[in-house]
């Protein structure tokens, strides 16, 4: 991290917008984007209620704007009436009917495009399907699905009946999986056989199984998809395919209007304590930052394909894939597996065969194909390709330039997109045709985006290269509306500090002399694998539940390719290993917290001591084991250390 911190502080290097694209942008220039900033400083309100009006199809207009009367539970255009699944789909119909909505391919290789209009049935018909089930408005529908259309059916169908959707990234396994169905309390859920990815079938339905056979009472039906044709166990009284339950059903479901702060879903993300909490997002101004996001950022138009490589079992798969993309009338790449699969130029194989225009994905990803070399890419024809982003984590300059130099041809703009789950959507990221870009910042805050970085007390560092606290001053339309079933945490987590007046990111960051924003990282116990976001006390968790270990301290470390690793220190019950290693035992732990958790939250290094660092209130000593695990030299003050003898243990010198 800290090394990362150095060479971005060194970073000068600055990219204007290519005149080509400034010409035919959205914001092209300066002027009109200084325009625009100056409608929000000047009238927040009034320019948020324009935007809505202008971007979003009402079925009854709004007339109250922002309602702060219950804040932190902030309300936008509270007395308007919509339907998403309405402006994802309908109205597009007359214009767009006959356009591709979705171009899929899975990593077997078999491709299919689907119309808007073949879209607009098959969402229609789902939504019938759900409806018999008995699925009715805020009901919650769990979805646990490979990366196939038919997800974005399913989520497009939970919102035209104005049901709830929890998407459970396939990825999770049992616990997670059902942790997530039993605190949504979801009466449906939906999955698959099974999926392709890594070359491997992901067997969704087995797992779905297992969490089933555990828990999860509140679930009466689950649908199957079939995709991968694995063997799977079938409940009749139960289980439905999803090709049988559709037969007959009519594609004609007129959509359920709801209020603009009807919850469209819950996804559930990892915090610093406890358990993953649901967060909440509204109908109306969640798909607002969508697309307007889309439109600024993305620069969005008619005739390009956009792929944002994301799984919709995340924020990102949520707002440009299932919702972004096809409320903008767009046509959205959809890729079931993995980057490296059959080989490692599968990305830049589908931009060429598919002429992807606007290609977004993750710093891991961009590292880990760099490090294969430039002349995988450069065998495929990446011409068509105008736009470039990234999001997940901070990248660093080197894997920036080589994202410019080697996919870009030093001809595509990059935008480097600060967001979270709770936001929604883009918070800090460049408006291509408008602002420079750095690599390594994400630049400047959007317009209507009121992003400062505050120090302890809450005021404004307005000096350049100071690092604070990343907070958002003003309620906005697409952020988290509350944590499903927690109003405590809720306000504690993102209003607990400097009296509720701002959001609370959870980041660090700070400003340049430009006022250009570099995110340092979080500030809480949350670290970022590959992009995903992990409490490290969900892991310390999963393994104190490992009947062989009494205490463990996570942490993350510096890594080439994931950005952070997973190192474990651990307590056992009994005597030590030798020297603090275990093999056996390791390689148990690991598939262990696969088994809890999932294959992303494995901790990549485990290290056995006699003791955990405390402090002399008992808390871990998290700083010190981070300097450890990253192998640096101890400079905190370890004299407070009851047993100074377990450093030599934590460091793996005994
Ligand atoms: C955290 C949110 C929102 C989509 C994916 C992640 C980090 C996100 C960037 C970026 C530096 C970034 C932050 C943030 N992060 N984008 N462009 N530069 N850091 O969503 O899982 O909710 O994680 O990801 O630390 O707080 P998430």
């Amino acid at each position: 991290m800290t090394d990362n911190i150095d060479s971005i502080l060194h970073e000068d290097r600055v990219f204007p917008p290519p005149a080509g694209f400034v010409k035919t942008a959205h914001i092209g220039g300066q002027a009109a984007l200084q325009a625009l900033r100056k409608q929000a400083d000047t009238d927040y309100e009034g320019f948020w209620a324009a935007q809505a009006r202008a971007h979003l199809t009402w079925h009854k207009p709004f007339t109250q704007v922002l309602d702060s009367r219950k804040a932190p539970h902030y309300q936008w255009f509270s007395d308007g009436l919509i339907n998403i699944s309405h402006n994802c789909l309908d109205r597009h119909l007359a214009t767009r009917g006959d356009k591709t909505a979705i171009i899929f391919e899975g990593e077997p290789g078999d491709t299919r495009r689907i119309t808007y209009a073949e879209l607009h049935r098959e969402v229609c018909r789902f939504a019938n399907v759900l409806k018999k089930m008995g699925i009715a408005k805020g009901d919650r529908v769990v979805i646990y699905m490979p990366m196939v259309p038919e997800a974005v059916v399913a989520m497009q169908a939970c919102a035209r009946i104005g049901a709830i959707h929890s998407v459970v990234f396939g990825g999770f396994s049992v616990e997670s999986l059902k942790d997530r169905i039993e605190d949504a309390g979801a009466r449906l859920l939906i999955t698959a056989d099974g999926g392709h990815r890594g070359g491997k079938i992901v067997e969704l339905k087995a797992t779905a199984d297992k969490a089933l056979a555990v828990g999860c009472k509140s679930i009466e039906n689950v649908i199957v998809l079939e995709r991968s044709k694995n063997t799977i166990a079938f409940n009749t009284q139960r289980d439905h395919w999803w090709h049988d339950a559709i037969k007959g059903v009519s594609e004609h479901c007129a959509p359920v209007w709801v209020e603009s702060e009807h919850p469209l879903f819950l996804l559930y993300t990892s915090g610093s304590t406890g358990k993953p909490k649901g967060i909440q997002h509204s109908s109306a101004g969640y798909l607002l930052g969508a697309v307007t996001t889309m439109q600024w950022v993305f620069d969005i138009h008619d005739q390009d394909i956009f792929w944002c490589t994301a799984d919709v079992g995340w924020i990102t798969g949520h707002t440009y894939v299932a919702y972004g993309p096809l409320a903008t009338g767009a046509t959205v790449m959809m890729y079931e597996g993995a980057p490296v699969i059959p080989h490692g130029g599968r990305f830049w194989e589908i931009c060429q065969k598919h002429a992807v225009t606007i290609f977004y994905t993750a710093p891991t990803a961009i590292r880990a194909l760099m490090k294969l070399g430039d002349e995988i890419p450069n065998k495929f024809d990446l011409s068509k390709l105008r736009l470039l982003g990234t999001v997940g984590e901070p990248i660093n300059p080197e894997a920036w330039m080589w994202y410019h130099r080697v996919i870009g041809k030093e001809r595509c703009p990059i935008v480097d997109t600060w967001w979270q789950t709770e936001t929604g959507a883009h918070m800090i990221a460049p408006i291509p045709g408008a602002v420079a870009t750095k690599p390594g910042s994400c630049t400047l805050p959007l317009p209507g985006i009121a992003m400062d970085v505050v120090d302890n007390s809450g005021n404004s560092i307005t000096e350049p290269e100071q690092g604070g606290f990343l907070v958002t001053r003003k309620p906005w339309p697409h952020m988290l509306r509350t944590v499903w079933g927690d109003e405590e945490r809720y306000r504690k987590t993102y209003w607990g500090e400097f009296g509720g007046k701002y959001y609370i990111a959870g980041d660090s960051a700070r400003r340049d002399k430009d006022g250009y924003f570099w995110i340092m990282g979080r500030i809480d116990d949350v670290i970022k694998v590959s992009g995903h976001r992990l409490g490290t006390m969900e892991i310390e968790s999963a393994l104190v539940a490992h009947p062989r270990v009494a205490e463990a301290a996570v942490v993350g470390r510096p890594d080439d390719i994931k950005g952070e690793a997973i190192f474990a220190f651990v307590v056992l019950r009994g005597v030590r290993p030798k020297g603090g290693v275990d093999a056996a035992l390791t390689k148990e732990l690991r598939q262990w917290v696969t088994e809890q958790i999932g294959p992303i939250a494995r901790p990549d290094d485990i290290r056995y001591s006699d003791n955990l660092p405390k402090t002399r209130s008992g808390k871990i000593m998290r700083r010190l084991l981070r300097s450890i695990a990253s192998g640096q030299p101890i400079t905190q003050d370890t004299s407070t250390l009851e047993n100074e003898a377990i450093l030599d243990q934590l460091q793996g010198k005994v």
